[in-house]
């Protein structure tokens, strides 16, 4: 399937020169939001993981049904001071601006195997933080899983010991 052709790119947003990867275009398209997360899934299977974590609010909707098609856990990563109980914060600077992210303390158990899972990587800012959450709680990444990926950010360059799993490159 060509998933580039359902993702819609907004020129000049939300700044001007940046042109916006709206997926909202292919997940309201069953049979291509399926398809996409059934895809990611054949990639991944045979690899051990015990849990995938999103961060907020896209990673959700790539990590959760993904999560739900191998059969395994998921754990949100938000934007600081969202989790109600106790959390680990990282600090990240995004393609557009700077913020926090924060997970459960005991979202999960030293040396579990985590796949983390977003709808694009870009300067993979957003990726580090998250790997850093994971490793301050002990967890083991294993790989990155991506609807999207913006190969001129070089976001990999930064990610290089992990395998990396993305559906569409720009
Ligand atoms: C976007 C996107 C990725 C991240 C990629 O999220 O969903 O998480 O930016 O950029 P990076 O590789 O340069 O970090 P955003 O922070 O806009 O949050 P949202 O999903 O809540 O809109």
């Amino acid at each position: 399937m060509d998933f580039k052709e359902k993702i819609r790119v907004i020129p000049d947003f939300p700044h001007p020169g940046i042109r916006f990867k709206d997926i909202t275009t292919l997940l309201k398209d069953g049979p291509s939001y399926k398809a996409a997360i059934n895809q990611l899934a054949d990639q991944l299977k045979g690899k051990q993981i015990d849990v995938i974590v999103g961060p907020e609010a896209r990673g959700f909707v790539v990590g959760a049904p993904l999560a739900y098609a191998l059969e395994i856990g998921f754990v949100p990563v938000r934007k600081a001071g969202k989790l109600p109980a106790e959390t680990v914060e990282a600090n990240y600077s995004l393609e557009y601006g700077k913020d926090a992210l924060a997970i459960h303390k005991d979202a999960i158990q030293p040396g579990q195997k985590v796949l983390i899972a977003d709808d694009l990587l870009a300067t993979g800012g957003t990726i580090s933080a998250t790997l850093d959450l994971v490793r301050q709680l002990g967890g083991q990444p294993i790989g990155l899983a991506f609807l999207i990926e913006l190969t001129y950010l070089n976001g990999r360059d930064k990610l290089k010991e992990l395998d990396i799993v993305s559906l569409v490159q720009y």
